[in-house]
């Protein structure tokens, strides 16, 4: 049968819009026949959007041939492919060419070329929305609506229906892993609940037979021009509302509103509420309350979901499903089992120390409520990212947005999620971060790069955390990283105990005497030689890779950091010092310069040019440091370490195959001491050889952030005299410069990168090599990966 055309672009007046809309003539009621009696090739455009798909897969249930198109495949157009949608990841026209009709996304733009061709050729267009809505004229309808817990309400109103036994078509926003899909057509019952969006005037199109109003206020000011117009269009649903009305009474608008409604019944924690909850408690992860119909006590109703508002929601779902004639102790039985939709306190990963729980909220209401939920289960500290949602919303809602975060101990805020927003300028993420500090909160900071989100706040973390991730945008694939993260640092922390430490992304300029590189993935620091055996074993098995680093002075990490462990060997067994006669053992974490003056202490000589090397012995053994023209394995009698296994050995000096700068056994092992052979020598003798160290290096070194001598002296010429006199001191790119005092060392004048840094190792190199044919090769060791 013949539809409708597109009458023409009106705005949305009566809405009080700001937007231009494309709108039909009345759709109604040859839509819903078309729809829901008939079969034919319909084409969704967007249709990866979650509400969009949802349609999509009520169409194909209902027999038609359903076409879509989006920017991009996401899970779910993989799993309607499967269940038989023509899937295009671009906007074509001729994809469309054969639909009957369009139905489209209020976030497609007004130019998409497959609207623009459907306006040329007459093709019947419409709204989702108003596709739904004509779906549920084949049904009874209900409408779940309002500003925050629709979803959560409509999926708890589905599943109370269901369990009580009128088998209910649904159509819900999100992922509802109770209900199975986020739609679904079930021919056997009467009902059709649906989640109705305010967010673009299309509530209007729903007649439904029942409507569930659950708060009204402020929000899309990027389509409404004020809360009168929003009002007008709820108002416009309730009159259009043929049953009952259900309404939130402790919400002040919506009970203005709706209590003038012919059959309007109120529910909520007011004493003139005809469905009342009474003796709430809240508890961990749910909550219980008593409820009563006017004086009757209809009896308990337990949650498994937490948070006061879920009362509120669940009240209403029970004042709706006991209007249906479902008995109580039916709806009680559903609601103690429902569980939340995706995304809605979803609790991501929990442990005695830590617990991540990823919310959808992205309004400071929804926001307040959800960090009011998180508070109360009574962790330690509360830690929050918030990612921004809509430009529109961050510029109007600015100041509410700066009070929302009171709660929390600590606030990491992103940058905003633009939707299918252009950016207002002046606007970013920074906005509501400032506002919050103006606001009085101490612990705000501003990440404008989303992607290391998880590592700001993994590298906060403290035991006894909860963290919380909000926002509608994508913000929650950071606080999946961490949780990922967080299962292997703790199996990390099991080994090293309470005694050890296990960080996440620890920057690592923290820890190089450069002070650059970027983060290392987990950061463990066992104290003993048994727990790093455990850790190398840990690791071979989840195939992670393993870096050992001392005191990070003859390091340059990239910028983009280390993945996988980072052991730093520090503390108990690695800082041990034991003397025994000529001969000193010292664990790797122990400085090369307290060797020297442990050996002082006892009068032994020939390791004072230990004094001058900044590193540990662990990084002394791994280059065969030197200096003073001596160096380390020229003392060395044996080495301890752990091989790729964790299995202990110990070498002979004469086992060991050493070069200049270079030990080819601890590239794949892990020290764990040294014993250095010393003689017996005068005190006055060695501090002579110690303070004519300590004048070497203060007349010939910079003392500004370096990592030694940058080159390998090659044979021909030292490094840093080459350096010299190819004129290059000072030579700089960015905040890395030559040395002014040594031509071999390269420091950091300020926030210098690695990037920066290695930059200016190949000028040199290149200059050195074009000049003078010397192949210059770094001693510093170069690790991680760049950014
Ligand atoms: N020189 C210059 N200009 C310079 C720097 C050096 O002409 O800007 C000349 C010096 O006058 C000297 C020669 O080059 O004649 C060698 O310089 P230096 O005595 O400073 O020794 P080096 O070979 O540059 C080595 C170690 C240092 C150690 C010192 C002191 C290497 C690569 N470097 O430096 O070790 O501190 O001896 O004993 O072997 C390190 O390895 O990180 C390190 C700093």
């Amino acid at each position: 049968m013949p539809l409708m055309k597109l009458a023409s672009e009106t705005t949305a007046a009566s809405a009080g819009s700001t937007r231009k809309e494309f709108r039909t003539c009345e759709p109604l009621p040859s839509l819903a026949r078309f729809l829901a009696n008939e079969n034919h090739r319909i084409h969704l455009v967007g249709v990866a959007g979650s509400g969009m798909s949802g349609l999509a897969g009520l169409l194909i249930e209902l027999g038609h041939v359903v076409s879509g198109s989006d920017k991009a495949a996401t899970t779910e157009t993989d799993r309607l492919q499967r269940l038989g949608l023509r899937f295009c990841d671009q906007h074509r026209p001729e994809h469309a060419d054969t639909a009957e009709l369009i139905v489209f996304s209020s976030a497609i733009k007004d130019n998409n070329p497959i609207l623009l061709a459907a306006r040329d050729s007459g093709k019947p267009l419409f709204r989702r929305a108003e596709a739904v809505a004509a779906i549920m004229q084949a049904k009874r309808g209900i409408v779940i609506a309002g500003m925050h817990g629709k979803t959560t309400t409509s999926a708890m109103t589905a599943h109370a229906l269901r369990g009580g036994g009128l088998h209910p078509s649904h159509y819900v926003g999100a992922e509802i892993p109770i209900l199975g899909t986020n739609a679904h057509w079930d021919p056997r019952g009467e009902y059709f609940v649906v989640e109705g969006d305010e967010s673009d005037g299309t509530l209007r199109s729903f007649h439904p037979e029942h409507a569930v109003i659950l708060n009204i206020e402020e929000e899309h000011l990027d389509f409404y021009a004020d809360l009168a117009a929003i009002e007008k269009v709820f108002a416009q649903l309730i009159d259009q509302t043929s049953g009952t009305v259900l309404y939130n009474i402790d919400d002040a608008n919506t009970a203005r509103l709706c209590s003038k409604h012919k059959r309007a019944v109120s529910y909520g924690f007011s004493e003139q509420a005809h469905y009342r909850g009474v003796e709430v408690e809240l508890r961990h992860f749910g909550s219980s309350f008593s409820v009563c119909r006017r004086a009757e006590k209809l009896g308990q109703a337990i949650l498994n979901v937490p948070g006061e508002h879920n009362v509120h929601n669940a009240l209403g779902v029970i004042a709706l499903a006991s209007e249906l004639s479902i008995p109580f102790d039916r709806i009680t039985t559903s609601l103690r089992k429902f569980e939340h939709a995706r995304r809605r306190f979803e609790i991501k990963y929990a442990s005695d120390r830590f617990l991540l729980v990823d919310d959808y909220a992205h309004h400071p209401t929804e926001i307040r409520a959800t960090i009011g939920t998180a508070k109360s289960i009574g962790r330690r500290r509360l830690v929050t990212m918030f990612q921004p949602h809509r430009f529109s919303r961050t510029k109007t809602l600015c100041r509410e947005f700066g009070s929302a975060f009171d709660d929390t101990n600590r606030v990491v805020i992103t940058d905003v999620y633009p939707a299918s927003e252009t950016p207002i300028s002046g606007i970013s993420g920074r906005t509501i971060a400032d506002e919050i500090t103006r606001h009085g909160h101490r612990d705000v900071s501003y990440q404008p790069r989303l992607e290391w989100v998880h590592r700001d706040v993994g590298n906060m973390l403290e035991s006894g955390d909860l963290v919380l991730s909000l926002g509608a945008g994508n913000i929650h694939e950071q606080l999946e990283i961490l949780a990922a993260d967080l299962v292997i640092a703790e199996k990390l922390k099991a080994i090293v105990g309470e005694e050890g430490e296990v960080r996440l992304y620890e920057p690592l300029s923290k820890h190089t005497t450069l002070r650059v590189g970027g983060p290392a993935q987990f950061w463990v620091e066992p104290r003993s030689e048994e727990a790093f055996a455990e850790l190398i074993g840990l690791c071979r098995d989840e195939h992670l890779p393993l870096f050992a680093m001392g005191r990070g002075s003859n390091l340059l990490v990239r910028d983009g950091g280390i993945r996988g462990v980072v052991v730093h060997p520090r503390g108990g067994d690695f800082e041990k010092i034991e003397l025994d006669g000529c001969e000193i053992t010292a664990g790797a974490g122990v400085k090369l310069r307290q060797v020297a003056y442990a050996a002082r202490a006892a009068s032994l000589g020939g390791l004072e040019w230990m004094e001058g090397i900044p590193g540990a012995v662990g990084g002394a053994l791994r280059m065969n440091a030197g200096a003073m023209g001596a160096q380390t394995f020229e003392n060395v009698k044996r080495v301890r370490y752990l091989d790729a296994d964790g299995n202990p050995h110990v070498k002979k000096r004469d086992e060991l195959e050493v070069f200049y700068r270079r030990f080819p056994l601890l590239e794949t092992n892990f020290a764990i001491s040294a014993t250095f052979r010393a003689q017996p020598a005068e005190r006055a003798e060695i501090d002579s050889r110690l303070r004519e160290s300590q004048e070497k290096r203060r007349t010939t070194q910079p003392i500004a952030k370096s990592a030694g001598c940058i080159f390998k002296n090659p044979e021909s010429i030292p490094a840093g005299k080459l350096v010299d006199e190819l004129g290059l001191k000072n030579s700089r790119v960015g905040n890395a410069r030559v040395s002014q005092v040594h031509g071999n060392f390269i420091v950091n004048d300020g926030d210098a990168t690695a990037a920066e840094i290695l930059q200016l190792i190949d000028n040199i190199k290149s200059i050195a090599r074009k000049k003078r044919g010397v192949e210059l090769e770094t001693e510093v060791e170069i690790v991680g990966e760049s950014e």
